[in-house]
């Protein structure tokens, strides 16, 4: 472990570049701060206290592993490990025996996290990771006896078993309480409840070596009257053998040995899921058949294995991040870039908002738009499964063009419970699935066949899907030509047809008013931004008339904006259900709003007659602060039925006047496209974490990825951060970086280079796979200008225009490019 970190760091950590690790420093972070494991089915969160939990694809029903939410102290539970040597006994995570240790390093990694740890001079190496393809988390534990004396230790491992459904877990304990049943055959402990009923999987713990003993009760383990800090077993210094009958089972292994001077011993404990078909639950003697179980552990179960699995991990991931790389003038940008913005993105397409340390894993399935738009950040790494989650999400679309607001992971299938009417939630899939196709060239997917709500009955194309988003909008127009606004548009909380007065019901699901007035400028704008594309994909595909028709609406709705949703300064947001404008210089409060300025820009509105930069001034003037862009301002102080959810949150927070992270990137693209590079990199730097590390205290979630919001000026605590991890935010800001401030654009025919960017950042190179073949982009800027390619040379002749031709697949060219 190096002593001296390579980078300056601060209080808490600093970045790891060349391991691609943030290195936490000090265990007391101003909040746990974790990582993911998993790629694809099986997943862990982890904190750098080794706290988190365990679960298989669907964090409600199938919980491997318990955790207790907003628990005191924070982050209680987790897999935990202790150590003992005489009377003392420490973790190699801090947590939860939280005696003080000599040494501490937490380093996140992409898929792994690993502890490194010393005191009395025993050093541990604890790596915890779920092999690619594997159902099972594997943790690496190495004990080093750095004197030269031999020592006597003892270490036991410990996790809780959640008893599936996580929502029942919590709550049901009259059944709970009598259900739970466990195994131990050796090494391996099984955690089989309800394995006789219904389930048919089962998971288990084990580890490769034998063990001396094991407790399987918590009570036992733990003591009543004991938190997880010091069980009792732990204390007393021996495991109690303990079989849980019902209340709370856990997995212990109790390992008793000695390591001599300088002698490093090495564990492999594997926490897996089994599913066993129906014909294959049992054994012919009536017991749990343990084959895969037991398949699984050997599999790791040497140094080799594991050291092999590591690797492919590592190859997995600089694999995907490979798609992309800069390597620029300001290593903060690279980092972003590079790693952390791309391994965000994927762990957000994963896990959608389900799980994470402010998401509880037992609310929230996938969300239509969220899902949508998560494609933006991973479609250049993973087209394939980019591909599948599209299918998937229109399948849970209607007829008529509007669409479930959230789905099921384990079904696919939409979720009645939350709500519908979501009415920017159509377009959302015409952005995801030309993404897709100007990444990928796979004009093919528009004629898959796609049921409606999945119904095999209702199949039409993914074009028709396509067709039916756009026209819900055309279908669903108000008094003004402009989109009405349904339950609400991509700003959640902007309920104007809700007049909710009843404190037990839900904003976005109770029962809203038939709205034929209330209308959204937001929507308008992404309906030309979006719908332009549907045209450009109708023309590529020789449908004129389809392309023709598309345009008109298009036009009457930017007509609809210049007459109704211009408010002078800015873009006005919406109005509300009695006609009367929101987002204007005619309102007291919520004066001015983010979402149309970035989405009317982007729409190409405003771009020709000066309205675009008026707009961007008055963003800059009235919404920009030190920690980002606030959503509206000023906030509202009291709360308006008419408004709805947006106006209960305190001043500052969330969607009443927070950076709501997520959209600072449309004003980023919008500043680009009236070619402001310095103000679109400024913004850029407010918000990406390793350029905001410096304020790690006050930020308080983790520095190396996004938080969905974070207070803005008018809060009480401005600058600090909430809802790490999963949110649009990383889908959005990796696309405006990479596309529209480095330039570096898909389009149906090729790469377009346009970048937008500070006028004193002197150049960059770029390494990007596209479609097949390598890109190795260099950009130089000695006239110091933010825009415009004034010359590009390929394989060293000047080519005209700044469009890439796709190229051969597994060919290498070398681009010149010259801003000027
Ligand atoms: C959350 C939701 C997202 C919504 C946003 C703004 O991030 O997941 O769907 O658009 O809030 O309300
Ligand atoms: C979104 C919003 C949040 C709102 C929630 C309702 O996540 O960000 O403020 O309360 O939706 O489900």
């Amino acid at each position: 472990m190096p002593e001296k970190p390579p980078n300056k760091q601060t209080e808490f950590g600093y970045f790891d570049d060349e391991h691609k690790e943030y290195v936490i420093i000090d265990p007391k972070t101003p909040y746990p701060w974790i990582n993911y494991l998993g790629n694809d089915g099986f997943y862990s969160l982890i904190s750098n206290t080794t706290g988190g939990y365990t679960f298989y694809k669907d964090a409600k029903f199938r919980r491997l592993t318990r955790y207790r939410y907003n628990n005191v102290p924070v982050d209680s539970g987790g897999k935990y490990f202790y150590i003992r040597e005489g009377g003392c006994v420490w973790s190699p995570g801090w947590k939860p025996a939280q005696a003080p240790l000599d040494q501490y390093q937490c380093r996140h990694g992409l898929g792994y996290s690993r502890f490194l740890s010393s005191k009395r001079q025993v050093h541990c190496d604890l790596t915890c990771f779920v092999p690619l393809g594997t159902r099972a988390e594997v943790q690496r534990l190495r004990l080093s006896n750095r004197t030269e004396a031999p020592k006597k230790l003892q270490l036991y491992s410990l996790l809780e078993w959640c008893l599936w459904n996580a929502e029942d877990d919590m709550t049901n304990f009259q059944r709970n309480f009598s259900t739970g049943e466990v195994e131990v055959d050796g090494s391996h402990i099984y955690h089989k409840t309800e394995y006789r009923e219904r389930r048919d999987h089962y998971a288990f713990y084990s580890v490769n070596s034998e063990i001396q003993g094991f407790d399987t009760d918590r009570e036992a383990f733990l003591g009543l009257y004991n938190g997880f800090e010091a069980p009792e077993a732990v204390t007393r210094g021996r495991a109690g053998n303990s079989i849980a009958h019902g209340w709370s089972p856990i997995a212990s292994h109790f390992l008793e040995f000695e390591l001599g001077p300088g002698e490093t011993k090495e564990w492999i404990f594997v926490l897996g899921y089994v599913e066993n078909p129906a014909g294959e639950k049992w054994t012919a003697d009536g017991g749990l058949n343990k084959t895969r179980a037991l398949q699984m552990a050997a599999d790791f179960d040497s140094g080799e294995k594991v050291t092999r699995a590591l690797a492919a991990l590592a190859d997995y991931w600089q694999n995907l991040l490979d798609a992309y790389q800069i390597s620029g003038p300001d290593t903060r940008l690279n980092r972003m870039v590079n790693i952390w913005n791309q391994y965000q993105c994927m762990v957000t397409f994963n896990f959608s908002r389900s799980a994470s340390f402010f998401e509880s894993g037992i609310g929230r399935g996938m969300g239509f738009r969220d899902s949508n738009q998560d494609l933006l950040g991973v479609v250049h790494m993973i087209p394939e499964r980019a591909r599948e989650r599209i299918l998937d999400i229109a399948a849970t679309q209607f007829e008529d063009g509007s669409a479930y607001h959230q789905y099921q992971p384990l079904t696919k299938r939409g979720n009645a419970a939350i709500g519908k009417n979501f009415n920017d939630d159509p377009l959302w899939l015409i952005q995801s699935t030309l993404a897709y196709i100007k990444e990928t060239g796979d004009f093919d997917i528009l004629e898959e066949s796609v049921p409606f709500d999945n119904d095999p009955a209702k199949a039409n194309s993914l074009f028709a899907h396509l067709t039916a988003s756009f026209d819900h909008v055309v279908n669903n127009l108000g008094p003004h030509g402009l989109p009405l606004i349904g339950r609400a548009d991509w700003n959640d909380c902007l309920n104007l047809n809700c007049f909710s007065q009843d404190p037990n019901e839900s904003f976005q699901t109770t029962e809203n008013r038939a709205g034929e007035v209330a209308e959204s400028v937001m929507i308008a704008g992404m309906f030309i931004a979006f719908g332009r594309d549907y045209v450009a994909l109708c023309r590529h595909r020789g449908h004129t008339e389809e392309a023709e028709r598309a345009e008109r609406h298009l036009q009457a709705m930017a007509t609809a904006i210049d007459r109704h949703g211009w408010d002078g300064d800015w873009f006005l947001r919406a109005y509300d259900a009695a006609g009367k404008p929101i987002g204007s210089h005619a309102n007291r409060q919520g004066r001015i709003f983010i979402e149309p300025q970035g989405f009317c820009i982007m729409a190409g509105v405003g771009l020709d007659d000066g309205r675009a930069r008026t707009a961007l001034d008055s963003v800059n003037k009235l919404l920009a602060y030190e920690h980002g862009i606030v959503l509206n301002y000023p906030a509202y102080t009291q709360y308006h039925p008419e408004y709805g959810e947006i106006s209960t949150y305190p001043q500052g927070y969330k969607e009443n006047g927070g950076v709501f992270c997520h959209s600072n990137p449309w004003i980023m693209i919008a500043e680009t496209l009236v070619g402001n590079g310095d103000r679109a990199f400024d913004y850029y730097t407010r918000l990406a974490p390793a350029f905001r590390e410096k304020h790690a205290a006050l930020h308080k979630t983790e520095p190396y990825v996004y938080a969905q919001m974070i207070a803005g000026k008018e809060a009480a605590t401005p600058g600090q951060a909430k809802n790490s991890w999963l949110t649009g935010t990383a889908a959005w800001n990796y696309y405006a970086v990479t596309q529209f401030i480095l330039g570096v654009r898909p389009t149906f025919d090729g790469l377009l280079i346009d970048p937008c960017i500070p006028a004193a950042m002197k150049g960059f190179q770029i390494t990007r796979k596209f479609r097949g073949a390598t890109y190795e982009i260099s950009v130089a800027n000695p006239a110091g200008v933010s825009r415009g390619v004034q010359q590009m040379w390929v394989d060293g002749t000047a080519v005209a225009g700044n469009l890439l031709p796709v190229f051969a697949p597994r060919s290498y060219h070398r681009v010149e490019v010259l801003l000027g």
